[in-house]
């Protein structure tokens, strides 16, 4: 089977991890989470006491540590310096700092050289913010997915809410608001829809949908080949 590797990029809550994973299921290729790389350095900077602001401190920490994706049953691992963080870096703490962190053009260029490594052989669905457009441009499929706001505070809080987390849909629609502003207005790899990528409008999509439309994009790039 040939290999072809798939860019889904989206603002926070659209379904991009949950359908990248069962994408990758589907196909056998290997999914990588981008964001968790970035939820990764945040931790760990955090973690040694650096200042989110401090762009030199953080970027020596985010090039002192080692990042392994590992995937589990359970979905993706994610482990520093061989300690599994894949819990903590989905704490609220990480995700009000990722990005600023996620700004910093030093990290990015750490993080981007990984994440070309780990798709150069092909066969890998990626997950992030700017995968189509810097670190996959030739990437055989790419995706630029989206959902209103509201559904995705409502499908966020949902998950939260699931987990025991105090919180009210108000808050997080403030928050993941605040979030795609900051990804969509930095400098450095800003969040934008490649020219070339599909815009895929989920609010009123299920799960099941995003995978068979994606699959089907994907048959479509490679001549059938993928039943
Ligand atoms: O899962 P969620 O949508 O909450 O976010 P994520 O994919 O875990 O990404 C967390 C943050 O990392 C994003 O809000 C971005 O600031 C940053 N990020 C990025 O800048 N570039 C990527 N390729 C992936 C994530
Ligand atoms: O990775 P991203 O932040 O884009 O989103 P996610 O973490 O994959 O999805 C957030 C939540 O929305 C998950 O619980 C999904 O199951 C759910 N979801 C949904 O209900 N309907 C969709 N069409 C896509 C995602």
């Amino acid at each position: 089977m040939t290999k072809f590797n798939i860019a889904i990029d989206g603002p926070a809550g659209a379904g991009k991890s949950t359908v990248a994973r069962m994408v990758a299921g589907e196909l056998g290729f290997i999914y990588v989470d981008t964001g968790a790389m970035y939820r990764a350095v945040t931790w760990k900077a955090l973690q040694d006491g650096i200042d989110p602001g401090d762009a030199p401190g953080v970027t020596r920490t985010a090039s002192a540590m080692q990042i392994s994706l590992v995937p589990g049953k359970d979905g993706q691992q994610v482990f520093v310096n061989g300690q599994d963080v894949s819990v903590p870096i989905r704490s609220k703490t990480v995700t009000d700092h990722v990005s600023q962190i996620a700004a910093i053009p030093e990290v990015r260029e750490l993080l981007v050289n990984l994440q070309k490594q780990m798709a150069a052989s092909k066969g890998v669905v990626m997950d992030g913010r700017d995968i189509g457009t810097h670190v996959l441009p030739d990437a055989e499929v790419k995706v630029y997915l989206t959902a209103s706001v509201r559904k995705r505070a409502e499908r966020r809080f949902e998950e939260v809410r699931g987990a025991g987390a105090v919180t009210t849909l108000d808050d997080m629609e403030r928050d993941i608001a605040r979030r795609d502003r900051l990804d969509e207005g930095r400098e450095a790899s800003p969040l934008v829809q490649a020219k070339d990528a599909i815009l895929l409008d989920s609010t009123n999509m299920t799960v099941p949908e995003v995978v068979e439309y994606i699959l089907e994009l994907g048959r479509s790039r490679t001549g059938g080949e993928h039943q």
